[in-house]
């Protein structure tokens, strides 16, 4: 039996130009290279589950627009159940607009439109898919309300949440109590904590930090420097892998989907992860969000030749 995933969150389409560098206010660069293509933290993640051979529901909600319809045939195509991606019929689908600079890092607006329009009765009427599954995963790019309604319903019927708490914002002890898996990336943790993240140290103290609030197991995700794994176990650092970088956009949202699989398909957690690092390392060797994420194969050949 494949691992069965559910995501709550967003579809996005991400507008997408190249810069040497990113402007200074009031300043126009003429950059290069625009692409439209699908995105969204949400859809993302369950493109990733998909191509890493889980069996995905996505729920979400797009306008009633050309991205919108887009965004379910893509999603629908990588075989991932679309049936609980609704429409809004007065909000356009997410747009994001991201700028690349010469090293493939990225900055990114978000105009999160429909995604916003989520709400927890929309969650509810979705109630079987989330407790049918193995593993919720929720972002939030959606409103609050909704990602919590959707972690409470996983919590109650036995199946394991984790959060991607990106973009980050305060979250409520009692919230994290309910969150088995907790992966921000140092930013996101920082925000989280009131610790600012910059070296190992810190790291530690951010993820033990948010342990004490309440998470079972946090993964602090550090760029090409892996991750931080902390559980009841203790920390333990599992190491990232160096690739060309071509570009950063859903780099972490690989790392999300290729754990999820791997946790659900009941590795150990620090094999999760080495498997969530190598997803996350494929991503960024290639342009744009869902276009960047491994398959199976990939991730398993690129394991074989680093192992
Ligand atoms: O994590 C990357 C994603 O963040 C992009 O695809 C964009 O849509 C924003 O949601």
């Amino acid at each position: 039996m494949p691992a069965r995933i559910t995501v709550v969150g967003s579809l996005n389409m991400d507008l997408v130009v190249r810069a040497p560098r990113m402007p200074v206010p009031g300043e126009t660069l003429i950059g290069s290279d625009f692409r439209v293509i699908p995105g969204g933290k949400g859809a993302n993640q369950a493109v990733a589950a998909a191509r890493l051979g889980a069996q995905v529901t996505m729920i979400g909600r797009v306008g009633n627009d050309d991205f919108g319809r887009a965004q379910q045939r893509n999603l629908a195509q990588e075989g991932i159940d679309v049936t609980h991606v609704s429409v809004d019929p007065g909000e356009a689908t997410g747009i994001a607009l991201i700028t690349l600079d010469a090293t493939g890092q990225n900055s990114i607006i978000l105009a999160p439109g429909a995604n916003m329009r989520l709400t927890v009765a929309h969650v509810e009427a979705t109630r079987q898919a989330i407790a049918d599954a193995d593993i919720l995963i929720c972002q939030l790019e959606s409103p609050l309300e909704a990602v919590t309604k959707a972690i409470e319903l996983a919590h109650a019927n036995g199946a394991r949440v984790i959060l991607n708490p990106a973009p980050a914002r305060p979250l409520d002890t009692a919230l994290l109590r309910l969150v088995d898996y907790l992966i921000p990336n140092e930013s996101e943790a920082t925000l989280l904590t009131g610790i600012q993240v910059t070296d190992p140290s810190s790291a530690q103290k951010a993820a033990i930090n948010l342990r004490e609030r309440g998470v079972s197991t946090v993964i602090l995700t550090l760029g090409e420097r892996g991750a931080l794994l902390a559980n009841d176990e203790g920390i333990t650092h599992q190491a990232g892998y160096a690739v060309r970088v071509v570009d950063t956009t859903a780099a972490g949202d690989a790392f999300v989907g290729g754990f999820a699989v791997a946790l659900a398909e009941g590795r150990p957690l620090p094999d999760a992860v080495r498997f969530a690092n190598a997803a996350g390392a494929l991503a960024v060797t290639k342009l744009g969000a869902q276009p960047s994420l491994p398959t199976r194969q990939e991730v398993e050949q690129f394991l074989a030749q680093r192992s």
